[in-house]
């Protein structure tokens, strides 16, 4: 079985074609982070138009890579959200046409659930387990006992993880995208320089909030000096918010292992999948974590942590080899909890 995925969600034109045996034959990626870094940010409209400039190449492409034709395809998967309404609509479009005119089953993808079910594609990680999904735009704990089957534990009240890192790296003028470049300033800092608040931790449940981090952050840069800020500063106060936020993590997921074993005693593995996955400091504290309560701990290579269509090819396939097929009326929804009902399976 092989899926074609397509993902326009945010600022990645991605496509890529995967087997079911879980083998990538594809998986092109083109990053707009050129176009961004001007406006430090994502700019909806400029990714909507550079994704509708680049899709149909990288459509071709991972094809020409993958060496089949459509017609060795036996479906076609595009992310449907949550995301730019803008950027998710040419994906979506581009899904469509090409089941349309190849006659080839659609899905209807959830960006998250892509994360969510990549370390299946990667380390083949039976159902149930336990999934942290920390990107630019989500922060949640999840049991994952099955495509669509999600029970949240937890999410975040405030800011996602990977936001927090995002405009506290701005605050401290460490450049654009903020996530790996606060990683890269904090390798140099002190993480106990700066004593940081870890918010909800030692609360019950496994919520999470990051707006009062990043104020404490910016209360801490408005007392310094004006101008440009010391490079030293900088490093020791990305170092000690990078260890609050790893201490947070730690603690959410320490709870949401305790739920997860009660409900699921067969399932013994936490997974960390999202941007922020990338983040080593993170991963060793989430894999130190595990340990201690003896669940396995897989976090999918760098790579695939990041936004790719190899995740949504692959969570299309999943759905597709239990009949879940979606029509080509399928809304673009930017925003999808992950959690609602699983629509029935068709025909
Ligand atoms: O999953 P993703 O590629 O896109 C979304 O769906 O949001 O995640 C992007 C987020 C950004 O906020 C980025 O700053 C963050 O992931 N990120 C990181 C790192 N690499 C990317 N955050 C912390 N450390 C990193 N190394
Ligand atoms: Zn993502």
């Amino acid at each position: 079985m092989r899926v074609l995925g397509i993902e326009t969600s945010c600022d990645e034109t991605a496509a890529a074609v995967v087997c079911d045996d879980r083998t990538i034959l594809s998986d092109v990626v083109l990053s707009q982070l050129d176009e961004h870094r001007p406006y430090g940010g994502v700019v909806p409209e400029i990714a909507a138009r550079s994704h509708l400039d680049h899709i149909d190449r990288l459509v071709a492409q991972a094809m020409d890579e993958a060496g089949i034709g459509f017609e060795e395809l036996d479906g076609v998967a595009a992310t449907a959200g949550p995301g730019l309404i803008g950027g998710v609509m040419v994906g979506l479009m581009t899904g469509k046409a090409i089941a349309l005119t190849r006659n080839l089953p659609f899905v209807a993808v959830n960006h998250m659930e892509g994360h969510a079910l990549t370390p299946r594609l990667t380390d083949g990680v039976d159902f149930p387990y336990l999934a942290l999904l920390v990107s630019g735009g989500h922060c949640l704990l999840t049991a994952v006992a099955g495509p669509g089957d999600f029970q949240r534990y937890g999410s975040t009240v405030d800011d996602a993880v990977g936001e927090a890192f995002d405009k506290t790296a701005k605050l401290l003028g460490l450049g654009y995208p903020g996530g790996p470049a606060l990683e890269a300033a904090a390798r140099d800092g002190d993480p106990a320089a700066y004593d940081l608040p870890r918010p909800m931790r030692g609360r019950a449940g496994c919520d999470f909030s990051f707006s009062g981090l990043k104020t404490a952050v910016r209360h801490i840069v408005d007392r310094l000096p004006d101008g440009p800020l010391d490079y030293t500063v900088a490093a020791n106060i990305a170092a000690s918010f990078q260890a609050a936020v790893a201490d947070v993590l730690a603690d959410r997921a320490r709870n949401a292992i305790a739920r997860f074993q009660a409900d699921h005693p067969g399932g013994t593995t936490l997974v960390v999948a999202g941007g922020v996955a990338a983040n080593e400091t993170l991963r060793a504290a989430l894999a130190d974590t595990a340990e201690a309560c003896g669940m396995a701990f897989i976090a999918p290579p760098l790579r695939l942590c990041t936004d790719n269509a190899a995740m949504i090819a692959w969570a299309g396939l999943e759905r597709l080899r239990i009949g879940l097929t979606d029509s080509l009326d399928a809304p673009a929804r930017p925003r999808w909890p992950l959690d609602e009902p699983a629509p029935k399976p068709r025909g």
